[in-house]
């Protein structure tokens, strides 16, 4: 908002400046200036402030079976308070190469406003109102559909992995990537539960050396690894859901260009060639 302010004053003062002469005008271009660089770091300070940790490279899979098992985490262990409600079961499961009817026996697990299971055809929402959420939590759970375009894979991906123990938050859990996060450890039974380990750098910071397991969940690291990475797959896919139809027709079009290219020069030869060359 504020930034917004700042932009209309920003606009209205442009205009009084012009009108009011040059010296005027100079000392708003530098407000300009000081405005456009604000906008060009705050991406970045945004992500700075979600903790300093290191965030791991993570590069999603696009299979049907990866996706498949993302959206069943998703439906299990995350739908219960985000929602996802920019993509419809019948869209997912056409994507993810299921039936319409294997998608309503395995994956929907909401019911309508009359108490019946949710159509097929619904949005992916969730059965917890915003209210209590925020009662719940403090702060409402986001959707979740186009988190992996504001966060990245990469912050995703480390961030389902960096729960940590800690008595003294109101759920018990921290978390080194978004620290005094709102959001318990959901997968805790899965993971088991983990406490970070630090060294200092001798110049008064802590850095984080890694994690140390407190107690064991039902996965052993590999898999619960395997697990984040399918979910990640699946939030990258509702971030993206065309990627794949539009990088085949991107290639499809350039191949067509390619061979109209080709076409277009023998064209031209064959126009010219009758035509006399004067030097
Ligand atoms: C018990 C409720 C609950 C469940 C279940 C839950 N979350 Fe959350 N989640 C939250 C809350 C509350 C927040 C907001 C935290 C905050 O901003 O402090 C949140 C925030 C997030 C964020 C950060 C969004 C952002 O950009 O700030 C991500 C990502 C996320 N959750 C992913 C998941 C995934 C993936 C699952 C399933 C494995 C899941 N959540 C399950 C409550 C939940």
């Amino acid at each position: 908002m504020k930034l917004l302010k700042n932009v209309i004053r920003l606009s209205t003062g442009l205009s009084t400046g012009l009108s009011t002469g040059l010296s005027t005008g100079l000392s708003i271009s530098v407000k300009a200036v000081a405005v456009i660089s604000l906008m060009a770091v705050l991406p970045q300070a945004g992500y700075a402030a979600g903790g300093g940790a290191e965030l791991e490279h993570f590069s999603p899979v696009r299979t049907d079976r990866a996706l498949q098992r993302g959206a069943r985490t998703f439906m299990n262990y995350c739908q219960g308070c985000h929602t996802a409600d920019y993509q419809r079961y019948s869209r997912l499961a056409e994507d993810i190469g299921l039936s319409d009817a294997e998608m309503l026996e395995n994956m929907v697990f909401t019911t309508d406003a009359n108490g019946e299971q949710t159509k097929v055809g619904s949005l992916i929402g969730s059965n917890m109102s915003k209210e209590y959420a925020k009662t719940a939590f403090g702060v409402a759970p986001p959707n979740l559909a186009l988190v992996s375009r504001s966060r990245g894979v990469d912050w995703l991906y480390t961030y389902m992995k960096s729960f940590y123990l800690d008595e003294s938050r109101p759920l018990g859990a921290n978390n080194t990537v978004y620290p005094n996060v709102g959001m318990p450890h959901v997968l805790a039974d899965l993971q088991g539960w983990y406490k970070p380990v630090y060294h200092d750098d001798g110049e008064g910071h802590q850095v984080l050396d890694g994690f140390q397991q407190v107690t064991a969940g039902k996965l052993t690291a590999d898999e619960y690894n395997s697990t984040i990475s399918d979910l990640v797959s699946f939030l990258d896919y509702l971030g993206d859901p065309n990627r794949e139809a539009r990088h085949s027709l991107g290639i499809k079009v350039m191949l067509f260009l390619l061979l109209f290219l080709a076409l277009a020069i023998l064209l031209k030869k064959e126009y010219w060639k009758d035509v006399p060359h004067n030097n």
